[in-house]
């Protein structure tokens, strides 16, 4: 085994790299990475290869923040030949157990476009090559490994797998979205990518559906709140922009012209906050966690905003200033961090708390 590879959006592979070798650390498993600028990708060696598949069945990809997808890298696979680059790669998957799905991929950026043309082309040959030769079970099964083949350049690539229930099931770790054209801004992918990330499509129908009540923190224009408009909820917009027309028209949101931090709701039947103010993270962390130990909503999505360099430290610090006020308030809570596709110079978190002393104030 080579080691654990990670996709991040390129220029954030610093930040997957501390985080890995962090999380790595905490688990007693020590190894070495080498970074390359703005490639989108990080590999973790162990110094002991033996522990590689023992640590990615430890990590929790969804407690990952900058990792989009979590492969066991298996072998790195160099001069391919041009005139069949299928058969070497088979001699890797060949000692693998059947796998139910495979991904040819390659790092994101603008450079590796053709690369994924060649991706996407090169699947279909290679899908049908691993079904002859007994490597991929003949229908797709989720609940087996996925076998991943990461092309670096036409002649190079990664071969290993991820395992069920702990990688992302979109290719490259991207949730790619159609922008809805009738949107105020872009931002609304975020918002959409966030309840798509965070929720089941079961969690989604029981927990963010038509009539609820949502709270949006620096809603100008009204990207995310257009996204719970969508979803058929009443929405108290709070910002001292203004708010798209087509949205007023709705009928159902008030827009209230306030500072976010002051801003407390007349009923505290609000299901939903969300929050994408501009401000320093910590100053959002503990608002939010504010807002859930006070029960003045049941859960929260929000950006922290992270235009430093160290964002893992930052992230990791803002994160436990928010549990912290949360644990000590006797809550327990679900919580998940992601820097999303969508995201920039930030992340989004989604909190809910969880126990049942929250439950009995829901009564
Ligand atoms: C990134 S924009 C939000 C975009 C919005 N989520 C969307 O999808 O259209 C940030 C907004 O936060 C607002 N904002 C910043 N500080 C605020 C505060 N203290 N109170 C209320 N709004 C604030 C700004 O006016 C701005 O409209």
């Amino acid at each position: 085994m080579l080691g654990i590879l990670l996709y991040c959006r390129p220029g954030f592979e610093n930040d997957c790299a501390n985080e890995i070798q962090a999380k790595a650390s905490e688990l007693e498993v020590f190894g070495y990475i080498k970074t390359l600028k703005n490639s989108g990708f990080v590999l973790y060696h162990c110094y002991d290869p033996s522990q590689v598949e023992g640590l990615a069945e430890q990590l929790n990809f969804s407690q990952l923040i900058f990792a989009r997808q979590m492969i066991v890298a298996v072998a790195l696979v160099e001069e391919l030949p041009a005139e069949d680059r299928i058969k070497p790669i088979l001699e890797i998957t060949r000692n693998l157990p059947m796998a139910g799905d495979v991904f040819v991929e390659c790092p994101e950026g603008d450079e590796t476009k053709p690369l994924l043309t060649f991706c996407r082309k090169f699947t279909v040959p290679f899908r049908q090559a691993l079904k002859k030769h007994n490597n991929l079970t003949k229908k797709e099964n989720m609940k087996k490994r996925r076998t991943h083949v990461c092309f670096m350049d036409y002649e190079t690539a990664y071969v290993g797998y991820s395992l069920p229930n702990n990688r992302s099931e979109q290719h490259m770790g991207i949730t790619r979205l159609r922008f809805p054209n009738e949107a105020p801004s872009r931002s609304t992918l975020k918002l959409d990518e966030a309840f798509q990330t965070f929720l089941t499509k079961e969690e989604q129908e029981q927990r963010a559906h038509s009539g609820l009540r949502a709270v949006d923190l620096g809603a100008c224009p009204g990207g995310w709140t257009y996204q719970l408009v969508r979803r058929g909820m009443f929405v108290s917009c709070v910002d001292n922009g203004a708010m798209a027309e087509s949205l007023m028209d709705t009928g159902q949101i008030t827009h209230y012209m306030e500072d976010g931090f002051k801003f407390e709701p007349e009923r505290k039947n609000i299901h939903w906050l969300v929050c994408d103010m501009i401000e320093k993270p910590k100053r959002v962390a503990k608002l939010m966690a504010q807002w859930l130990v006070d029960g003045w909503c049941k859960e929260a999505i929000f950006n922290l905003k992270l235009p430093m360099k160290q964002r893992y430290q930052e992230a990791t610090e803002d994160l436990k200033l928010l549990t912290d006020i949360i644990e000590e308030a006797g809550f327990n809570y679900e919580l998940q961090a992601k820097h999303l596709y969508h995201d920039r110079e930030e992340i989004t978190v989604h909190v809910r708390l969880t126990d049942k002393f929250y439950g009995a104030l829901d009564k």
